[in-house]
C-alpha cells in the first residue's frame, strides 16, 4: 500500500466541535437492548466498525434492529427470544464486541461459533473463558480453548465470586451478564476500579445490582426492561483533539457533550499535573452517565509519572498521552501498563517505534516506557500497525512535525471513529 501524507498545514485547533458517541457505551446498549422486552432506542449510536459488528451481531441472533444514521431502534424479545445463529458470529477487531458476548452467550441454550480478524484472532480470551468454565461454559477454541474462533455451547451456569486478577472492565462485564442469566449471584472482586458503563447501564434497564468496596454483585435470572439510551460523546476519541490544542500554540477548542464519566477521564487528572488549562462547563448527566464540554486552551506541559491505580482510567489515551509528553519539559515515566501489550496491537512497541522514528526520545520498559521531553518532532514515514489509536494519534503528532508525516495506512481510523480526518479539518486553522 502507498504511504499517505498528512498535510494539514495546522497553526492551531480553533472552534467547538461534537464529537461522536462513545463505544464502549454504544456496544453495552446494542447488548442490552436485545436482551430486554421492548423497544430500546439509542441515540448518538456511534456507527463505526466495531459497533456495527455489535449490531449486526444481534440481527443475526434474530434481533429486529433498525439504524437511521445515529439512531437505533431495537425490538427486543428478551434473552429467550435470542435464536441460534446459521452463520458464525464475526467481531472484527472489537475486544469488547468478543468478551462481552462470550459472557452473554455461554448461559443461553443456543450453540455459536464466533471469530475475529486477525488482531482479535491473537489477543487472549482466556481472561473470560476461565471464569466461565467456572459458572459452567463449555467453550472451545484455538490454543487450548484461549483464543478466536471459539464454539460456545450454550448451558445453564451457576453464579459464583471471582476476584479479577487483572484489571479490565471487558472481564467485569462478562461476568456480569454471565451472572444476569445464571442461577443465585454473581460477585465480581475488582483489585481497582475500571469503567462502570455497564453497571450504570444495567441500573437504566432495571437491574438491581449492588456494588460496594469493588465488589459487584448482581443477582441472576433477572429481566431487562426496554429503555431509551442517549450515549455521550466519546472521551476517548475527544482526546485526540484535546492534545491537538494543547500542542499547538494559540489553540482555542470546546468539545461539546462528552461522556465525563471519572472512570474514563483520568486524563484529565494527568493534564491537571501536566500543567495543562482545561475547564469543563455543561455539567449534565444521562443514564447515569456524567457529562459537560471540554474547554481547552494550548499551554506548556510538564513531565509526571503515570501508574498504578490511575491506569484502567486512561488505558486507551496513553498512545497520545506519550505523544504529549514528548513535549512536555522534563521526563514522563508511564508504568504498570502491561495491558497495552495485549490491545488491538503491542502498545509499548507501537508508541516506541512510531514517537521514535519521528524524533522522540523514548524508551520502552516492561510495563511501559519513559519519554524524555522536550524534544521537536522532525517527520517520517510510520506504521500505524493497524490500531485505530495508533492512527490517530500519528495524525495530531503531524500536526506539529517539521517535515511530513507518512502514514501507511488510516482506515483502521474507522474502528472507532470514521469521520476523524473530516471532524479535525473542520478546527484546524
Ligand atoms: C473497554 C475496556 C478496556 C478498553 C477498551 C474498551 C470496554 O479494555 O481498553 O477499549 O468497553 O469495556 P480492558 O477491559 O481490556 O481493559
Amino acid at each position: 500500500m502507498k504511504p499517505i501524507k498528512l498535510d494539514f498545514n495546522a497553526h492551531a485547533l480553533r472552534g467547538s466541535l461534537d464529537v461522536p458517541g462513545d463505544k464502549s457505551i454504544t456496544h453495552r446498549a446494542i447488548m442490552l437492548g436485545s436482551l430486554a422486552n421492548g423497544t430500546t432506542t439509542v441515540s448518538n449510536f456511534l456507527p463505526s466498525e466495531d459497533c456495527l459488528c455489535t449490531l449486526e451481531i444481534f440481527q443475526q441472533l434474530g434481533v429486529p434492529i433498525e439504524r437511521d444514521g445515529e439512531m437505533v431502534t431495537i425490538e427486543g424479545k428478551g434473552a429467550s427470544g435470542l435464536e441460534e445463529p446459521l452463520k458464525p458470529l464475526y467481531f472484527g477487531n472489537s475486544g469488547t464486541t468478543a468478551r462481552l458476548m462470550l459472557g452473554l452467550l455461554a448461559g443461553l441454550p443456543l450453540f455459536t461459533t464466533v471469530y475475529g480478524d486477525q488482531s482479535l484472532s491473537k489477543r487472549p480470551m482466556d481472561r473470560v473463558i476461565q471464569p466461565l468454565q467456572q459458572m459452567g461454559a463449555s467453550i472451545y477454541g484455538r490454543d487450548h480453548h484461549k483464543r478466536l474462533p471459539l464454539a460456545i455451547i450454550g448451558k445453564p451456569l451457576s453464579g459464583m465470586t471471582h476476584k479479577m486478577p487483572i484489571k479490565s472492565a471487558q472481564v467485569k462485564s462478562a461476568m456480569l451478564l454471565a451472572g444476569l442469566h445464571a442461577d443465585g449471584q454473581t460477585t465480581v472482586i475488582e483489585q481497582t476500579p475500571t469503567r462502570n458503563h455497564t453497571e450504570l447501564m444495567l441500573r437504566s434497564f432495571g437491574i438491581s445490582l449492588e456494588t460496594e468496596n469493588n465488589h459487584i454483585t448482581i443477582k441472576g435470572k433477572q429481566q431487562l426492561k426496554a429503555t431509551k439510551v442517549n450515549v455521550p460523546g466519546d472521551f476517548s476519541s475527544a482526546a485526540f483533539f484535546l492534545a491537538g490544542a494543547l500542542l499547538l500554540q494559540g489553540s482555542q477548542l470546546v468539545i461539546k457533550n462528552i461522556g465525563l464519566n471519572p472512570t474514563r477521564t483520568g486524563m484529565l487528572d494527568v493534564l491537571e499535573q501536566m500543567g495543562a488549562c482545561i475547564h469543563v462547563t455543561e455539567k449534565n448527566e444521562t443514564g447515569g452517565e456524567p457529562v459537560g464540554d471540554l474547554v481547552i486552551e494550548s499551554g506548556t506541559l510538564q513531565g509526571t509519572t503515570i501508574g498504578g491505580n490511575l491506569i484502567p482510567r486512561l488505558i486507551d489515551e496513553l498512545p497520545i498521552i506519550s505523544l504529549l509528553a514528548t513535549q512536555a519539559e522534563g521526563k514522563t515515566i508511564i508504568k504498570d501498563a502491561k495491558e497495552l501489550r495485549v490491545k488491538e496491537t503491542d502498545r509499548i512497541k507501537a508508541v516506541v517505534d512510531v514517537l521514535t522514528t519521528l524524533g522522540a526520545t523514548i524508551e520502552e520498559t516492561n510495563d511501559g516506557m519513559i519519554i524524555y521531553g522536550k524534544k521537536a518532532l522532525t517527520g517520517g514515514y510510520v506504521s500505524a500497525y493497524g490500531d485505530h489509536r495508533m492512527a490517530m494519534m500519528i495524525v495530531i503528532a503531524s500536526l506539529i512535525t517539521k517535515q511530513p508525516v507518512h502514514i501507511d495506512n488510516l482506515s483502521c481510523i474507522n474502528i472507532s471513529y470514521p469521520n476523524f480526518i473530516h471532524d479535525l479539518k473542520q478546527i484546524v486553522i
